[in-house]
């Protein structure tokens, strides 16, 4: 992501501020456990997009003293927290890539990823709590969040709700919270008020949520070479996405097509541990609107975001913090 548009030297400040935060992170990743560092550190080095570090820089900007050591710490610790998440969301998917190489339990096993992933959440804790028992506290509840939203995901609906809001709803949790979480910390390091933290998160999670329906489209969309990631994967283990939630909708109203009854027929009676079988839902949808209609619905999440910016004197941070709502859902990784 860049900020090139008339904020040079926030580009600046914000490019050299993350390179701090990268030394910090691979530092509290090392436990000079010769056996156990290179499992500790395989994600954190194959690379990444570091917006959530990011999005503490940025919001930190919001703060008295954006430079201070505990918004370094802030940003470290939601990137740890990040992490830690992958390493686990990559067993449960039995995804094959991450960060283009092979996801931890593929390289070592799934015990190696799930412990490698318990050891991460508690270097976070241990960086979080440098911040004070507040934000231990606001860091204890996003966890927990973010693991309820992944449970939800992985149990499935058994309520009333509509599949579409019970979808969202495990965004908002899986997704969203960190984000919320990231924008929250940066305000709160920097010596801003709850109150601007809690405006800034409401913003983030909105963004979270739309971040995550884009991921959605890049699963399908992306030729695993500029995601990093195996395309396809969330159709291989069931998981309905918004794409499909939306032929499911068109299904039930009487009005889908012949395209989409042909993928919802594949997705319920082919077998897609096959890559041919797999391929050709992927091409299915990659033609269908559904796939427009995520984005729609993703940008749709990012204005209403914005409305939660709408208090902020005019100034490059606010223009930046547009821009990287914007930014999720145009990205291509
Ligand atoms: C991947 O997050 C997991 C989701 C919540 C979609 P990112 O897309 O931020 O992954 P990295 O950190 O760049 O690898
Ligand atoms: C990842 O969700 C969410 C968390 C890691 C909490 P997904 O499973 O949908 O994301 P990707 O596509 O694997 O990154
Ligand atoms: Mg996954
Ligand atoms: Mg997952």
């Amino acid at each position: 992501m860049s900020f090139e548009n008339g904020s040079g030297s926030l580009a600046e400040r914000l490019t050299a501020r993350m390179e701090e935060v990268e030394s910090i992170l691979q530092s509290e990743i090392r436990l000079d456990d010769l056996q156990i560092d290179p499992a500790l550190l395989h994600l954190a080095q194959a690379g990444g997009k570091r917006l959530r570090p990011l999005l503490v820089l940025l919001t930190s900007e919001l703060g008295d003293n954006p430079d201070r050591e505990a918004v370094y710490d802030a940003a470290v610790a939601v990137e740890l927290t990040h992490l830690a998440s992958l390493y686990h969301d990559d067993v449960m998917d039995d995804a094959p890539m991450r960060r283009g190489v092979l996801s931890a339990q593929e390289k070592y096993s799934n015990s190696v990823a799930i412990l490698a992933g318990d050891v991460l959440f508690a270097r976070a804790s241990a960086v979080m709590a440098r911040l004070g028992s507040k934000a231990v506290a606001w860091h204890a509840e996003t966890f927990g969040r973010l693991c309820a939203g992944q449970l939800h995901e992985t149990i499935g609906r058994q309520s009333e709700e509509t599949a579409r809001d019970y979808y969202i709803g495990v965004l908002a949790d899986k997704t969203g919270s960190l984000i919320a979480a990231a924008a929250r910390y940066g305000v709160f390091a920097a010596g801003g008020s709850d109150e601007l933290g809690e405006q800034l998160a409401q913003w983030a999670e909105r963004v979270g949520v739309a971040f995550q329906l884009a991921d959605d489209v890049l699963d399908i969309r992306s030729d695993g070479e500029d995601s990093g990631k195996t395309p396809g994967t969330d159709l291989r283990e069931g998981v309905d996405t918004m794409p499909i939630i939306f032929l499911r909708e068109a299904e039930a109203e009487g009005t889908l097509d012949e395209a989409g009854a042909q993928i919802l027929n594949l997705l319920a009676n082919a077998d897609l541990s096959s890559d041919e079988k797999l391929g050709e839902v992927v091409s299915l949808l990659r033609a269908h609107p559904c796939l427009e209609a995520t984005s729609d619905l993703a940008r749709s999440w990012v204005d209403e975001a914005e409305t939660y910016l709408a208090g902020l004197p005019d100034s490059d941070v606010k223009e930046a913090l547009i821009e990287f709502g914007r930014a999720t859902v145009n990205r291509v990784a």
